[in-house]
């Protein structure tokens, strides 16, 4: 039996296959003149997409990175959070830059809304767990997902029904009780603090209302019939999957590709590649164990430095680590990745750099599947590169990379090819035409 292709249109996909912060949005900024519509599927104001061009710094939390083409549609799909404040944020920003969003942005009637009262309770939760905390970024994604799933906040949507705001105060009272039981381990709000967030929720809210939001689920659908290419932007992760990362230190959205057609309201079957973004060495924010992370402390600073390795969002230093190729296997194979591009490879501040290849259990065997708990990992097998430190090259010409600049990337090449995919494009500086394709 063959699938009828209902539609002439495709859907491609952008995922990170790391940790985030691979630099997604600079691969979709880069790509967006191909697409007539760009869509977040996942996520909310916790991700932070970077766009460089000609040497101007732009961060996107919510809003898709195709915002910067006028003919490109943006939409911000059903699997989003939307937190109107922040969304108020970027509205003003892209304004500021003579951007106007208002005609080539659509919200989902469907995307999920988050109240003024999350971001505190995501805050308090995390004083909650203590040292235990999962080091989210503090803007109220997991109790906003939680509430969505257990049915209780409102939708984008709603926010145009007559009874909104009674509905609203309902849940708000609800919200507040639970807020309250935070003061017991030490976390309180001061009515000041809480009022001034509520009117600015309030304040914000009455500006979104003047965007498009619709069913963009129809909206792609008509796209995909008339015969148009999406680009679906992923935000945070596959390692950060909430149902195949390291949980609990994992953000709470679908972040892999079945994500895709759960936060968009696209036929799977419209899906019809997977670009996965990876750094050339990794990085970790939050809490949770990073395996990767090198030993070598002042060697992590040199990355952190040269790699301007601290949070968009949070401004937190990231972790550094050595590429993971066993989690980039598990990756891959989750998220039906092709087509790999590779951030970065003008950062290597060491004279030897490591690919993990694989993880030992305790009997000292070699994993044959990722962990459950990274706890049962005893060891890590490695392989050794010479680093191409500050060796200069032509960011458009890979024949004039360093030789060992070339074998690191064979290698890697190589290996992943075993998983079913190739390094499609090399990322060689910040800037948005800061790539080159790679040989195949
Ligand atoms: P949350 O998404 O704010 O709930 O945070 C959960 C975990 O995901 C934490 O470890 C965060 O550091 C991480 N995280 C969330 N968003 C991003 C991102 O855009 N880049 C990198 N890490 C992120
Ligand atoms: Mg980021």
């Amino acid at each position: 039996m063959s699938l009828t292709k209902r539609v002439k249109g495709f859907v491609k996909v952008i995922l990170g296959l790391q940790y985030g912060d691979e630099g997604k949005g600079k691969i979709v900024d880069s790509t967006a003149s191909k697409y007539q519509v760009i869509a977040r599927f996942n996520g909310g104001n916790n991700a932070g997409h970077t766009i460089e061009e000609n040497g101007k710094k732009h961060v996107l939390h919510l809003i898709p990175s195709g915002i910067f083409h006028s003919e490109i549609k943006n939409v911000i799909g059903n699997g989003v959070i939307v937190n109107p404040v922040a969304f108020d944020e970027e509205i003003t920003y892209l304004f500021n830059q003579g951007i106007n969003p208002k005609n080539n942005l659509y919200i989902s009637n469907r995307a999920k809304l988050m109240t003024w009262v999350h971001p505190f309770l995501d805050k308090a939760g995390e004083v909650r767990c203590g040292k235990d905390k999962i080091g989210t970024t503090g803007r109220g994604i997991g109790p906003g997902y939680k509430d969505a799933r257990a049915r209780k906040s409102p939708l984008v949507g709603n926010i145009f029904s007559a009874n909104f705001e009674e509905r609203l105060e309902k849940f708000e009272s609800e919200q507040m009780v639970e807020l309250e039981t935070y003061k017991q381990f030490g976390y309180e709000v001061s009515v000041e603090d809480m009022c001034i967030a509520k009117a600015q929720w309030f304040k914000s809210l009455e500006k979104m209302k003047e965007f498009n939001i619709c069913d963009t689920s129809y909206l792609l659908r008509k796209e995909l019939e008339k015969g148009s290419h999406v680009l679906a932007e992923g935000a945070q992760s596959v390692m950060l999957d909430i149902h195949f990362g390291d949980y609990p230190n994992v953000t709470s959205s679908d972040t892999n590709t079945s994500g895709v057609s759960v936060g968009l309201g696209v036929p799977i079957s419209s899906i019809i590649s997977v670009g996965g973004v990876i750094k050339s060495y990794s990085t970790k924010v939050g809490g949770g164990k990073f395996i990767a992370r090198m030993e070598d402390l002042e060697i992590e600073k040199a990355f952190q430095k040269e790699g301007n390795e601290k949070g968009s969002t949070t401004g937190r230093p990231r972790e550094c680590g050595h590429f993971d190729l066993f989690a980039l296997d598990y990756a891959i194979f989750l998220s039906d990745t092709t087509k790999v591009y590779m951030n970065k490879v003008d950062i290597c501040p060491a004279k030897k750099i490591k690919v993990i290849t694989g993880y030992k259990d305790k009997d000292g065997k070699l994993m044959e599947s990722y962990p459950f708990d990274l706890n049962d990992v005893t060891e890590l097998v490695t392989k050794e590169f010479d680093g191409w430190g500050d060796k200069e090259f032509d960011p458009h010409d890979i024949k004039t990379f360093p030789i060992e600049l070339l074998n690191y990337l064979n290698f890697i090449d190589s290996e992943i090819s075993k998983f079913g995919a190739r390094l499609a494009y090399i990322g060689t500086g910040p800037d948005r035409n800061d790539y080159v394709k790679w040989k195949v």
